[in-house]
């Protein structure tokens, strides 16, 4: 059983009174109940060490820092030597990289925040955050801490961005036994929970029968799923609202030898409008929409659901798959698809174990009408 010194103080784990298994069980039977459901699929996570990003406080006491996480009781900060859900290689770098930068005034003096990104390739990449002008004497002494350690750092300050190494790392998902190669960038969406984002991309891989014809698929983000499912397609089209996104996306197309996948960064409003035909966008220039041929939507929207606009659009195809980090948001989404379309799977992803969080995906088949 995981059991960590913070549970109860720490706000980040909001379900720390049961242990794995029973956080789960209790958060299953409550989306069985609110969808009215007789089964559902799980997919679990690990039970510690499943995060590879993570962002603590730095908490200045007297010349010491120390790492901080807001308390459970709302009531300021807890100060914290460990955590038990970051991955193994931020847990193992934690408390050495804190005394480097605590011997070093360049680095210490007003450090506000430390943001860690581990990939399962080893790498890692770590972003210093100031509450003061970062300069050439911050770099030369940042360069030291990143030879020392291996990792990669970057460093913030109110509109300044300075990069030792990379500002991005590689990590390798595997899924069915296959391996799919990413450049993950700090900015820009990044699932939380390695193994259970792999169990996910299999998951709707898995429901999707090879076909001849295309997938539209709106919040790409860096073509985490777009990559892996664009094997079962003639052609994708994947949109997303983050410039840095679509970047980071059209270069891990390259990095998996992947040429069937159209990006284009537009909202998902956006991109309705110009498969409606009532806007034309530059950033369209020489994509033929008329030449896809969609059967599949993908949709993995951000806690707010989908727009009006999307959701009455999406209709309009055969096969609505739809992952989503919000059971409220779903919900309401689904009562509106559900007048058109048969739920075929529903299943459960434990993506933020600990907390009252369950990612969920759906599989939508539209229903036949009887003439
Ligand atoms: C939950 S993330 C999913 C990203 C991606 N599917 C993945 O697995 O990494 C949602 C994504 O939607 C993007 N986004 C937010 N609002 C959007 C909008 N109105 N239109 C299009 N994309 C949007 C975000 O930038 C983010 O990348």
């Amino acid at each position: 059983m995981m059991t960590c010194e913070y549970f109860g103080i720490c706000g980040s784990c909001t379900l720390y009174e049961k242990n794995y298994q029973k956080q789960l069980d209790f958060k299953v039977s409550k989306i069985k109940e609110d969808f009215n459901l007789d089964t559902v699929d799980i997919h679990t996570s690990a039970p510690s060490h499943f995060r590879n990003r993570a962002e603590f406080k730095i908490y200045h006491d007297d010349g010491k820092i120390t790492y901080a996480m807001s308390r459970l009781d709302k009531k300021g900060v807890v100060r914290i030597t460990s955590c038990s859900i970051v991955s193994q290689s931020i847990a193992a770098i934690m408390i050495p990289l804190l005394e480097a930068l605590q011997a070093n005034p360049i680095l210490e003096f007003k450090l506000f925040a430390i943001e860690f990104l581990s990939s399962s390739t080893g790498e890692l990449l770590v972003t210093l955050i100031y509450h003061k002008k970062i300069d050439e004497a911050w770099r030369e002494e940042a360069k030291k801490l990143s030879t020392q350690f291996g990792i990669m750092i970057i460093g913030r300050s109110r509109k300044i961005k300075l990069v030792i190494e990379n500002d991005f790392i590689h990590d390798t998902i595997m899924i069915e036994n296959k391996p799919y190669h990413y450049k993950l960038y700090d900015t820009g969406f990044i699932q939380p929970n390695v193994k259970v984002n792999e169990k996910m991309i299999g998951w709707v891989k898995n429901k999707i029968i090879q076909t001849e014809s295309d997938l539209l698929e709106l919040y790409c983000g860096h073509g985490n799923f777009t990559i892996p499912l664009a094997e079962k397609f003639n052609k994708v089209l994947a949109t997303e609202i983050s410039k840095n996104s679509i970047k980071a996306a059209k270069e891990n197309c390259i990095l998996n030898h992947t040429d069937n996948i159209t990006f284009v960064r537009l909202s998902s409003e956006e991109l309705t409008s110009a498969l409606k035909k009532e806007r034309i966008f530059r950033r369209l220039e020489g994509i033929e929409l008329e030449d896809f041929n969609f059967s599949h939507v993908f949709v993995d929207p951000p806690r707010a659901g989908l727009d009006e606009k999307s959701l009455a659009f999406i209709v309009e195809f055969d096969t609505i798959i739809y992952v989503s980090c919000n059971p409220e948001t779903l919900k309401r989404d689904l009562e509106v698809l559900k007048k058109q379309f048969d739920l075929k799977a529903f299943a459960v992803f434990d993506q933020f174990a600990y907390t009252h969080h369950l990612e969920c995906g759906v599989v939508l088949k539209k229903r036949k009408e009887i003439s």
